[in-house]
């Protein structure tokens, strides 16, 4: 079943349920802000404290971090504006009972080209079955080549963030954005201050270890990802967080960032896939 719905202030979603799954899907930002398998517990975490509100991004879900990750273009907001954005409904797709699928789209328009000087076309795909899957891809409509950086800011839920861990970035090139060095990891990533780590040419799945389950998350067109979480302080200063927000979430960000930039020549396109399990 798919519903168009609403918050009471306008906030528009559209509510897909399957016999898989379950989700909710924002207009602003293609941000899918509710996920959950048929009789389980959601995969993504959402703060209570979170804004639906048009000109605010969502604190949780999927946010789309596009045509920027973090401050990678010093010239736009953090994490781009596509979050902020409205995106179209461009179909609607019960393929069959266990899966359901949505085509959203962004373009240029007169207040994106005033903030990043160049015509594209957003194509985001987002399947719902018994696993989430989301592909963006970005299309160059211009006569100039651009580059991006973006992500696909996933929030996920976790019973206690303590004793989480995130595997499968074991050897990789590492930035720690907190402290600007770059080293190689070594182990598993568990949470005990804040983490805020950029992971290049990463090549395989990665899994999150949650004494509830385990999730694995697989991407293509994207070789960095980074792994978040703000810890007590930066939690407590955040818009959209409440003061034990921390505890519940960690993002693992399928993403192409710092050094896994895009570039994008006229007429072609770039996909990036993450696949969650
Ligand atoms: C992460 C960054 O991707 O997003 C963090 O690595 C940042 O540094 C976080 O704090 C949240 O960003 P925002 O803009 O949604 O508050």
């Amino acid at each position: 079943m798919i519903e168009f719905k609403a918050f009471d202030n306008g906030f528009e979603y559209i509510q897909v349920t399957n016999a898989s799954a379950s989700a909710k899907i924002a207009l602003q930002g293609g941000h899918v802000f509710h996920y959950a398998r048929q009789g389980e517990i959601p995969l993504l975490w959402v703060s209570e404290a979170s804004d639906f509100e048009y000109g605010k991004a969502i604190r949780g879900g999927v946010p789309i971090c596009w045509p920027a990750f973090g401050m990678n273009n010093p010239s736009l907001p953090q994490h781009g504006f596509a979050r902020y954005s409205m995106f179209k409904l461009l179909s609607c797709n019960e393929i069959n009972a266990t899966k359901t699928e949505i085509i959203l789209s962004l373009q240029d328009s007169e207040e994106s080209l005033k903030l990043w000087p160049h015509r594209f076309r957003l194509v985001l795909k987002i399947t719902l079955s018994e696993v989430l899957e989301i592909g963006l891809e970005t299309i160059n409509t211009d006569t100039n080549e651009f580059t991006v950086t973006q992500a696909l800011h996933t929030y996920f839920q976790v019973s206690d963030i303590s004793t989480a861990k995130v595997r499968g970035l074991d050897n990789k090139p590492c930035l720690d954005a907190l402290t600007n060095k770059r080293f190689t990891y070594s182990g598993d990533i568990v949470f005990a201050e804040e983490v805020d780590l950029v992971f290049q040419e990463v090549d395989g799945g990665i899994g999150l270890i949650d004494s509830g389950r385990d999730v694995k998350i697989t991407s293509s067109g994207s070789s960095s990802v980074v792994v978040w979480n703000p810890w007590i302080d930066k939690c407590a200063r955040m818009s959209g967080m409440a003061k034990q927000s921390y505890k519940t979430f960690v993002c693992i960000e399928t993403a192409n960032a710092f050094d896994d930039f895009k570039v994008i020549k006229p007429g072609e396109s770039h996909t990036i896939r993450a696949v969650i399990q």
